[in-house]
């Protein structure tokens, strides 16, 4: 449902206050301030998988509970909307596995502070727009392209000490020895309101379009959407955003 509500006060306490990093302007892994957790324990190497299909609010859920926890975000689909932007701008076939990952090894990526780089540049609104959605999926079927972006993707971790980590396979490819792994669902109809709520766009529209995106994901041949050996199961259809961010929370506190 995914109705906001007061948050209900948390009795949480945080995990760990990632440093800023002196060479960080952007600040990564910080906090804002007014959420600026303290460090009750230092949880440095903490893995939190969060999978699931597109419009399950799995986004938003992710840096909430990153914030909060005082762990490091990291959105994996950003980095596969980065490479299909770098094809296009290339204009390479996305649909060209060779050509597509030949342009992403020549090019650089970044994630920090909730922005994503592409060869330096900021390409947070960019990578979202109409024509990238159309074609991540291609992109993101090509093994090559997923080995090279799921390499940088475990750098990140690695050099950020851990983190909230979202996407499709992180759970069952990237991190399969996670500290924690979430699978977050909900029904066609409810993802497609809420998508649709989010950007406009008409209901019939966003349910065609998941449902095409959908089966892409989970049919491919190189890391499906499944959900991961040992995933919390949580079907997020009748609950609100403070119940699904809690249900995380919950499950770090039991690990910490
Ligand atoms: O979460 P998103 O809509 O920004 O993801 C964009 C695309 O990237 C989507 O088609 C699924 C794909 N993706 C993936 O294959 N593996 C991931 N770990 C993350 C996203």
């Amino acid at each position: 449902m995914f109705v906001r509500r007061e948050s209900p006060g948390s009795d949480f306490a945080p995990i760990v206050r990632v440093p800023p990093k002196s060479d960080n302007p952007s600040g990564a892994g910080d906090s804002p301030a007014s959420e600026a957790p303290l460090c009750s324990r230092t949880v440095s190497d903490m893995i939190v998988t969060v999978d699931g299909p597109g419009g399950t609010g799995k986004s938003t859920v992710s840096r909430v509970v990153a914030a909060k926890s005082g762990l490091p975000h990291l959105d994996t689909g950003a980095y596969y909307r980065a490479a299909t932007l770098a094809a296009l701008e290339a204009e390479v076939d996305p649909s060209d596995g060779h050509a597509v990952r030949d342009v992403v090894s020549r090019s650089t990526f970044a994630q920090e502070g909730g922005r994503m780089y592409l060869d330096g540049r900021e390409v947070s609104v960019g990578i979202r727009s109409d024509r990238v959605t159309a074609a991540v999926s291609a992109v993101s079927a090509h093994p090559e392209v997923r080995e090279a972006l799921v390499q940088l993707q475990r750098a990140w971790v690695d050099e950020h000490g851990g983190g909230v980590v979202e996407g499709r396979d992180i759970g069952s490819v990237v991190f399969p020895d996670a500290t924690i792994k979430v699978f977050l669902d909900a029904s066609p109809e409810e993802r497609a309101r809420r998508r649709s709520m989010e950007t406009g766009e008409p209901l019939d529209e966003v349910l065609a379009d998941l449902g095409r995106r959908d089966h892409i994901d989970s049919t491919r041949a190189a890391s499906p959407l499944t959900i991961p050996d040992g995933a919390v199961m949580i079907d997020t259809s009748e609950l609100s955003f403070e119940e699904v961010v809690e249900s995380l929370l919950a499950l770090i506190r039991a690990k910490s």
